[in-house]
């Protein structure tokens, strides 16, 4: 009677593991294709717009480190290709991976496959030359850890070919599994990134300037490091009959997923809303004839015009404050530093409750060597708003030298 018992139990204990195994999966592939949705619509959106507009110049100058360089038409070929290869790559692997499309279409199955293995090429060739031949934010470690993920996305690319050539489907599963997880990892560095932000109410581990840091040395290994390793556990508790090792495995899938899908979120609201509302924003935007205007006839004539546009035309073009903040940081970048602070100072004179807007004026000043009036200005910039974690931080470093 009892071996009855203890059979039964146990066969109840592995059908438990199981459903919790499948569960845990299932919501894991549920957040991240929810993710890549919105990661490939606000990049295919706020690039592909602003390609379509004209203004990719500015669109990349914002958001990547030597976005647009005039005159470096390979360089910025390169940069081009990665922005329109990513939303592809993104999109094919999540494709590939749903059973009911591989078994209904296996010729779709196919054709998508080889778009997905020659878009995770040229994506991964074009970050390469993005980080060792343009330059890019982070210190030699970084670039290291980012590289080996290009290299891992070409091995896993070749190697699920490979298998899928040789008929091997068990294998061939196994490597496009390893091959969707180091290509997701673009999506876990931003959803772990920007939580930790979140959570720290500001920069944590790393100095916002170089963004490089024990922290963000850590996430560009373990963006891919992390999800392989639960992959083989995965695999392993798939191959096993042990009950335990599935619900081991099912609990730490469904821990990582929530922390996965709170980071989704906040990067979904801090970054990519704002991108795909800029993306599809009727309204110019001022930073180009400012900036153009700065160029030929000075800031005071810039001044000048932001004026007049917003007294005669409000409706046409976008005064958001944004704007003057990402001009200040394009001129920060050109290192035309007294314009930088004319424009941040603009910028509070329309926005003078905003902490960010104080923010990015003690910074102008910061890099422009005037470290009493940087302190003064983040000084403010928490007074308005005693959560702004960069402010804080960046006061406790200017007042500790
Ligand atoms: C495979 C998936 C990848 C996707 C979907 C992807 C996507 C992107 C996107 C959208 C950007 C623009 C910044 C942004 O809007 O977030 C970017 C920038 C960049 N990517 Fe990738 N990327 C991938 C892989 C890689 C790899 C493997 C490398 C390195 C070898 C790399 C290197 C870079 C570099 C250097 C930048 C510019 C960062 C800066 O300096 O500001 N990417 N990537």
């Amino acid at each position: 009677m009892s071996t009855t018992v203890w059979t039964n139990e146990g066969l109840k204990l592995d059908s438990f593991a199981e459903t919790a195994l499948t569960a845990a999966t299932r919501f894991w592939f549920g957040v991240t294709v929810i993710g890549q949705l919105i990661f490939a619509f606000a990049v295919a959106s706020f690039y592909g717009m602003a390609a379509v507009r004209g203004n990719s110049a500015r669109a990349w100058s914002n958001h990547i480190t030597h976005g647009y360089v005039p005159g470096d038409t390979l360089g910025n070929l390169t940069v081009f290709v990665h922005l329109m290869s990513a939303p592809i790559v993104i999109l094919a692997g999540m494709i590939q991976l749903i059973p009911r499309i591989r078994e209904r279409a296996p010729f779709f199955h196919r054709w998508n496959g080889r778009l997905y293995m020659v878009s995770a090429f040229i994506v991964s060739l074009a970050g390469l030359s993005m980080t060792w031949v343009r330059g890019s934010v982070g210190d030699l470690i970084q670039h290291l850890g980012s590289s080996l993920m290009a290299v891992l996305i070409m091995i896993c690319a070749v190697m699920a070919l490979r298998y899928a050539l040789a008929r091997d489907f068990r294998t061939h599963r196994r490597w496009a599994l390893r091959l969707y997880l180091v290509v997701s990892a673009s999506l876990f560095i931003r959803a772990g990134f920007f939580l930790s932000i979140f959570l720290n109410h500001g920069p944590f581990g790393f100095d916002p300037t170089t963004f490089s840091g024990p922290f963000l040395t850590f996430m560009t290994f373990a963006q891919y490091v992390v999800p392989l390793a639960v992959l083989e556990l995965y695999l392993r508790a798939k191959d096993s009959p042990g009950a335990l090792r599935r619900m081991a495995t099912a609990g730490v899938l469904f821990v990582l997923t929530l922390g996965m899908g709170a980071g989704i979120l906040v990067v979904t609201m801090a970054v990519w809303m704002p991108e795909v509302k800029a993306a599809y924003d009727p309204r110019q935007s001022i930073v180009g004839i400012l900036s153009a205007t700065i160029a030929s006839s000075g800031m005071d004539q810039a001044v000048q015009q932001y004026h007049d546009l917003k007294a005669t035309q409000a409706a046409a073009y976008n005064f958001d404050e944004g704007e003057l903040n990402t001009l200040g940081y394009q001129l920060i970048r050109a290192r035309k530093l007294k314009e930088a602070i004319r424009v941040f100072q603009l910028n509070i004179e329309v926005y003078p409750r905003s902490s960010n807007a104080y923010d990015s004026l003690a910074e102008g000043y910061m890099d422009d060597g005037d470290k009493v009036r940087a302190i003064a200005n983040y000084e403010k910039a928490l007074q308005l708003n005693p959560k702004n974690g960069n402010s804080a931080g960046m006061l406790q470093k200017l007042t500790a030298r």
